[in-house]
């Protein structure tokens, strides 16, 4: 009876460190999908002429990039040494192994956000914001990111 909790009790702790490793690497990827979701769904659509220009959707898209952008580096400390369950992207260990790198791909990007700030005002400053932005979000995808599927 007793070593049977014991096993039950070992058992509890190794799924919660499976769920607690799951759980980080779903919030890194939250915050790539909410980046995603003022660069991508947001500015980029609304640059193409998918969706009509919104000045007020436009400055609240910036300003939620900057937020989000700020967190990466604190987001990414810990390496869940897992992928997100069906992710169609995930991390490369190299994050981990030169984590001090990975954090220099994050200035670059806020600076580009920085520059644009405030200053777009039509959809040709838009596509331009766009472009310079997301060149930068690249640069940290082509050494960190692995498409997994
Ligand atoms: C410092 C490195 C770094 C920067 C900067 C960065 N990313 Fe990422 N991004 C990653 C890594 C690592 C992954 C893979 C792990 C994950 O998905 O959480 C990723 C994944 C993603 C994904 C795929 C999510 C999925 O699984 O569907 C999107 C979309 C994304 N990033 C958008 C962005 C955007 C937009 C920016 C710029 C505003 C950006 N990222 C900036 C490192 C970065």
């Amino acid at each position: 009876m007793k070593r049977t909790m014991i096993v039950a009790g070992v058992l509890v702790l190794g799924a919660g460190a499976v769920m607690a490793q799951q759980e980080i690497a779903v919030q890194q990827d939250n915050l790539m999908r909410s980046q995603a979701k003022s660069l991508y769904s947001v500015i980029q659509k609304m640059s193409k002429g998918d969706i009509p220009y919104n000045q007020k959707t436009v400055d609240e898209a910036i300003a939620n990039l900057e937020a989000d952008v700020a967190k990466i580096a604190k987001t990414f400390e810990v390496n869940p040494k897992q992928d997100v369950v069906n992710a169609s992207y995930g991390s490369s260990p190299k994050v981990w192994q030169n984590k001090a790198d990975f954090d220099s791909k994050i200035p670059p990007v806020q600076k580009a956000i920085a520059d644009v700030k405030g200053k777009i005002t039509n959809v040709a400053s838009l596509k331009a914001a766009y472009t310079a932005i997301n060149d930068r979000c690249n640069d940290c995808h082509e050494t960190y990111r692995l498409k997994l599927k």
